[in-house]
């Protein structure tokens, strides 16, 4: 079968590199790609919010799956497109429909969802401009932290975490009145301050049944110990060692089974990944969000570590048939490091020449924003490229990582030397 991935980052990289391990994956493609996933498949030069030019190749290179990796055309609708397309619901898409998108497109649809279904989140309540005032009283009520969230997709930045009650109510007012989020901030979610430490599940359903992906833990902010600006992600790691089987049990029953069973009750069709950011309060899981793909870098870590033929897997998806497949678990560690460009997640330069990518090693080198030209690997965006190790524990898997990263260098080249640091 012919395949088609979306994206262009070390999440794409690594679904590339996984179903290329497959005997029942044909020619591959990826759109745009990096040259990482170059080594591999063919890259096509299309953006995948163009869904006509999408289709367009899909026919041509007669491919019958579409692996969806970013957020941003599922919550357009590229799913519904296919599907509507009567010379294109043969198609398989890997990735839900524009409905349960919302799960990740905005905030309040995915907490009035928890709500119904009984999933531990924050406490929350949402305000638009005309209830401005409604929400700065709103505030004057909560304890601090206060927590602001963008209703729509902000590209990770949408989130507000402030200590200060009148800081808050000024953002409150600069996100619906001045569109500090753009639309996305037309409407905001104020939310309970959760403390504990987070972690990531990762499943995989039909929409009947649900497989659970090992879990991971990732590093968001820029700097070490987790201090500095947000980032898509600097590093992560799997397993996650303080997920014991009573906690897995908590996370499976309170929130995977209701959130599969509450999809099914609401008849909205899921198809595809979810991914559950977590945090552990005391002894109990509560959802901080909901995502539809995969993370980014923690597939770098989880797929590594899943033993199942990818390509199987979603095969199963298609026929409804995941009920019958169980996920193979690798024992081991693995994690991976992030490494980005000087100045990132700020203003950075791209067209950097990529040194040392060609020794061998046991470490995989997952490439981001990478670019070939000509002979050279050129750095092309913030995140660059992750190095993932494995080893029987967390230290061997990250000394292997941290091994092959002395290796490569590129001008401005910066990655966390903590990654596992608090686990
Ligand atoms: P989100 O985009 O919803 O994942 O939020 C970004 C980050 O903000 C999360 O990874 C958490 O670290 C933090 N966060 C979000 N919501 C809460 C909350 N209710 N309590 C504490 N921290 C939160
Ligand atoms: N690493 C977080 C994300 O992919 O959203």
């Amino acid at each position: 079968m012919n395949v088609l991935i979306l994206g262009g980052g070390g999440r794409e990289h690594t679904f590339c590199w996984k179903l290329s391990q497959s005997p029942l994956c044909n020619q591959m493609y990826v759109a745009p790609g990096n040259a990482g996933t170059a080594s591999i498949a063919q890259n096509l030069a299309i953006d995948p919010m163009d869904f006509e030019a999408v289709k367009a190749w899909v026919k041509r290179a007669n491919i019958e799956l579409v692996v969806v990796g970013p957020e941003a055309p599922l919550v357009a609708g590229i799913h519904d497109y296919f599907k509507e397309s009567s010379d294109m619901n043969h198609v398989t898409v890997i990735g839900p429909e524009k409905a349960a998108a919302q799960l990740e497109g905005s905030k309040e649809f995915a907490k009035k969802f928890m709500q119904r279904h009984n999933i531990p989140t924050a406490q929350y309540a949402s305000f638009t401009a005309k209830t401005l005032s409604e929400g700065k009283a709103f505030l004057e009520k909560m304890q601090p932290p206060y927590v602001l969230k963008a209703d729509g997709l902000a590209a990770g930045k949408g989130v507000l975490i402030l200590d200060n009650l009148s800081h808050a109510q000024a953002e409150l007012e600069s996100m619906l009145l001045e569109e500090k989020f753009g639309s996305a901030s037309n409407k905001v979610v104020i939310e309970e301050f959760l403390s504990g430490i987070e972690l990531s599940a990762f499943v995989l359903t039909d929409g009947e049944s649900a497989l659970t992906l090992p879990m991971a833990k990732d590093y968001k902010r820029i700097g070490e110990g987790d201090k500095g600006l947000n980032t898509g992600g600097m590093g992560a790691i799997s397993p996650v060692p303080f997920v014991t089987p009573e906690f897995e049990k908590k996370i499976n029953e309170r929130i995977i089974q209701p959130t599969i069973t509450g999809l099914k009750k609401d008849g909205i069709p899921y198809q595809g990944f979810v991914f559950i950011g977590l945090i552990k309060v005391g002894d109990d899981p509560f959802v901080i969000e909901y995502n539809v793909r995969m993370g980014d870098p923690e597939t770098e870590v989880v797929l590594p570590r899943v033993e199942n033929d990818l390509m199987d897997l979603f095969l199963a998806v298609k026929s409804k048939n995941l009920h019958q497949k169980t996920i193979k678990e690798a024992q081991e560690t693995a994690c991976t490091v992030m490494a980005v460009s000087g100045g990132y997640p700020e203003a950075y330069e791209k067209g950097k020449i990529i040194q040392g990518l060609n020794k061998k090693s046991e470490a995989i080198v997952f490439h981001a924003g990478t670019q070939l030209k000509e002979k050279d690997i050129l750095t092309n965006g913030g995140r660059v490229l992750s190095v993932t190790g494995r080893g029987n524990n967390m230290n061997d898997a990250l000394k292997q990582s941290y091994q092959r990263l002395a290796e490569i260098d590129f001008e401005g080249m910066y990655f966390r030397q903590d990654i596992g640091f608090d686990l």
